[in-house]
């Protein structure tokens, strides 16, 4: 199972727990390296209970070709070294592609869980990740209706695809009672509902000065009227610094600037927000799930039914205070929760692999409890 950067680690460890201690199972837990500084790496290890990875590829940062190539080459050694019977792939990240291109080649099956999701945004990197990995997947695990569709379209047997729900929503319920319990709110002296959460870390963001300078005024200005606090992506960071937006930023009355939080203390501060700001695919699922109000700064989302059934809106940088001006009055459409997103997803994606690899029903094979190290049972039946 492949882990390499923030977002895949709260959908990876739903997964492990679940499948660690199958008497059928022997799991391998591989970090390429491509997220490596402590708090967007470690702090997740730690609060959702993983266990050090197996193997530790170390590629660290560079070009997409760098990076991707480099996850391949070390991956490659692995697999050859101790090869897995199975390659499981979360998300959309470079490592995704990379590892699934090389079970691809060397022809072990390949896993990829949230499969399906599109954009039809080329101009991300992730779009290319996801299409060239469910290319090459031999098992598609989908979040939702919209990814089966997706894939139906591309031309991908159906016998391939199982529709097995969010597995992020498993993290937040294992982590449910630490993350009300975190206190990180209270820490920075925050009212309930009284404050907003701001991510961002997209190339079309934060790489292009004249954008972040916008977004970075916009940001300050509500601000004033709304307190936010802004956990800064180490990306989005360098370049606020490197652009000269820093230090204002930092200054603007009302503005928390802090370094990027653990899962547990960032889900505590976005349970208690009254809306987010963000561009990160995590984040508009969460809010759905929660019932936050999401404003989410991009033309195009993979997720779109954050949009359609979720709390998810698109915005530009130009509308953001309006916007958040109508959600300060009470002017926003409430969601619901999609199907599927119901903390039980990584109990359907074993009973998945019962039932493909050892012949056991699939609804008969749903009794994967998944148990947190601390042996509190946290979901029950597939
Ligand atoms: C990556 C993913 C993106 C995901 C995001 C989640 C790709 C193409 N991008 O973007 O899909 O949404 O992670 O956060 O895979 N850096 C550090 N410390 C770290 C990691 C990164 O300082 O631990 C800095 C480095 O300067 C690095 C830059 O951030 O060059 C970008 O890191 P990278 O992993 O290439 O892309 P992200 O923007 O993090
Ligand atoms: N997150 C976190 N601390 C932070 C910011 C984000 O724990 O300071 C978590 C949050 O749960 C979010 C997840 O990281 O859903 C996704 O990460 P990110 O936004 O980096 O990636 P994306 O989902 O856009 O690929």
């Amino acid at each position: 199972m492949i882990a390499a950067a923030r977002p895949n680690f709260m959908k990876v460890a739903p997964l492990f727990h679940a499948l660690h201690g199958q008497p059928w199972c022997s799991l391998r837990l591989v970090h390429t390296g491509q997220h490596y500084d402590a708090n967007m790496s470690d702090a997740f290890f730690r609060d959702l209970k993983l266990p050090s990875p197996h193997v530790h590829l170390g590629v660290g940062s560079g070009s997409h070709a760098a990076q991707t190539a480099g996850v391949m080459l070390a991956y490659e050694d692995a697999c050859n070294e101790d090869r897995p019977d199975l390659v499981i792939v979360v998300g959309d990240v470079n490592s995704t592609l990379a590892c699934a291109l090389v079970g691809a080649k060397l022809r072990i099956p390949v896993a990829h869980l949230e499969a399906g999701l599109r954009s039809r945004d080329r101009d991300m990197p992730e779009e290319i990740n996801r299409l060239v990995t469910d290319a090459v997947a031999d098992i598609l695990w989908t979040p939702s209706p919209d990814a089966d569709e997706n894939l139906a379209a591309e031309g991908v047997a159906p016998d391939k695809i199982t529709r097995v729900g969010n597995i992020m929503i498993d993290s937040y319920e294992l982590m449910r009672e630490r993350i009300r319990a975190s206190g990180q709110r209270q820490r920075l002296g925050l009212e309930e509902r009284g404050y907003g959460v701001v991510t961002l870390h997209r190339p079309s963001n934060v790489d292009e000065p004249a954008a972040l300078a916008v977004l970075a005024r916009q940001l300050g200005d509500i601000a004033a009227r709304l307190p936010l606090v802004f956990p800064v992506h180490p990306r989005t960071r360098k370049n606020l610094e490197a652009f000269g937006l820093w230090a204002e930023l930092a200054q603007a009355p009302g503005m928390h600037i802090v370094e990027p939080l653990g899962y547990v203390d960032f889900m505590n501060l976005v349970c208690g927000a009254r809306l987010t700001i963000t561009d990160s695919g995590g984040v508009q699922e969460e809010t759905t799930y929660l019932g936050i109000p999401c404003l989410t700064l991009r033309t195009t989302t993979e997720r779109p039914i954050t949009v359609t059934q979720g709390t998810n809106r698109l915005v530009t940088a130009a509308a953001l205070e309006r916007i958040v001006e109508d959600i300060l009055a009470g002017r926003w459409t409430h969601g619901r929760k999609p199907d599927l997103w119901d903390g039980h997803t990584a109990g359907r994606v074993v009973a998945d692999i019962r039932a493909r690899f050892l012949a056991v029903p699939a609804d008969a094979a749903g009794e994967a409890a998944m148990t947190v190290p601390d042996g509190r049972q946290a979901a029950g039946r597939a």
